[in-house]
């Protein structure tokens, strides 16, 4: 039995494809499982709140400097790293905005990387203590980014979203990219159809 955290990123509805192919798949799989929990939080629509001088206190100051503020918003971030900890697979719909990841995103995990809690400082450099977990991404992006392309470098999503979570320890992590959005409409239908095949076979094998 896997709890599975799904992230939505997308402001957007029913429009959004990021949105739909990552929440058709956490639907499916929890058809398929259904001895499984899946927990979806909406950050397109829902977003977290920003890093604030008082969170700033309340995560490094020590406790005898802690006000109720610092207490607040610290507590706000203690239950999202609780809720995230808690699940044992990630399944997260990212839009590329401006060469990477929608600010609501950014806002979350900001929250989450938290030094003790998500990694640790040690003898030997920084830990993820986040481990034994997957980390599925399904992005959505109007051009196209892909390896071997003169695009390719200007992908900062994908790239940063490997490091960040690799940082506090989920390196399982696998990418299915619904990419050329705005490069007209056959381009749009076939790049969405091969990530929803991707995504099919994924039911299967993740
Ligand atoms: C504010 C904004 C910034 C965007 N920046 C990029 C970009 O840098 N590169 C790109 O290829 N597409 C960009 N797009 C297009 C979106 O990535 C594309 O429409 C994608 O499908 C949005 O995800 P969604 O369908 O899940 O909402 C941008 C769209 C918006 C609204």
């Amino acid at each position: 039995m896997s709890k599975i955290l799904v992230l939505t990123a997308s402001p957007r509805g029913e429009r959004s494809v990021s949105r739909a192919l990552t929440v058709n798949f956490a639907q499916q799989w929890g058809k398929d499982h259904p001895q499984d929990t899946v927990l979806l939080r909406d950050l397109g629509h829902h977003p977290v709140p920003h890093v604030t001088e008082p969170w700033v206190l309340g995560a490094f100051a020590p406790a005898e400097a802690q006000t109720p503020e610092s207490k607040a918003a610290i507590a706000i971030s203690d239950q999202l790293v609780e809720e995230f900890l808690s699940a044992d697979r990630y399944v997260i719909g990212v839009p590329m905005y401006n060469l990477n990841i929608p600010s609501t995103l950014k806002a979350y995990i900001d929250q989450i990387v938290r030094v003790g809690k998500t990694f640790a400082v040690g003898a030997n450099g920084y830990e993820g203590l986040v481990k034994g977990k997957k980390a599925l991404f399904i992005t959505s992006s109007g051009g196209s980014f892909q390896p071997g392309t003169p695009f390719a470098p200007y992908n900062f999503q994908e790239p940063y979203l490997r490091a960040i979570f690799g940082f506090i320890g989920v390196t399982d992590v696998q990418f299915v990219v619904a990419d050329s959005m705005n490069q007209g409409e056959e381009a749009a239908k076939t790049s969405r159809e091969k990530a929803e095949t991707a995504l099919k076979d994924l039911l299967k094998t993740w």
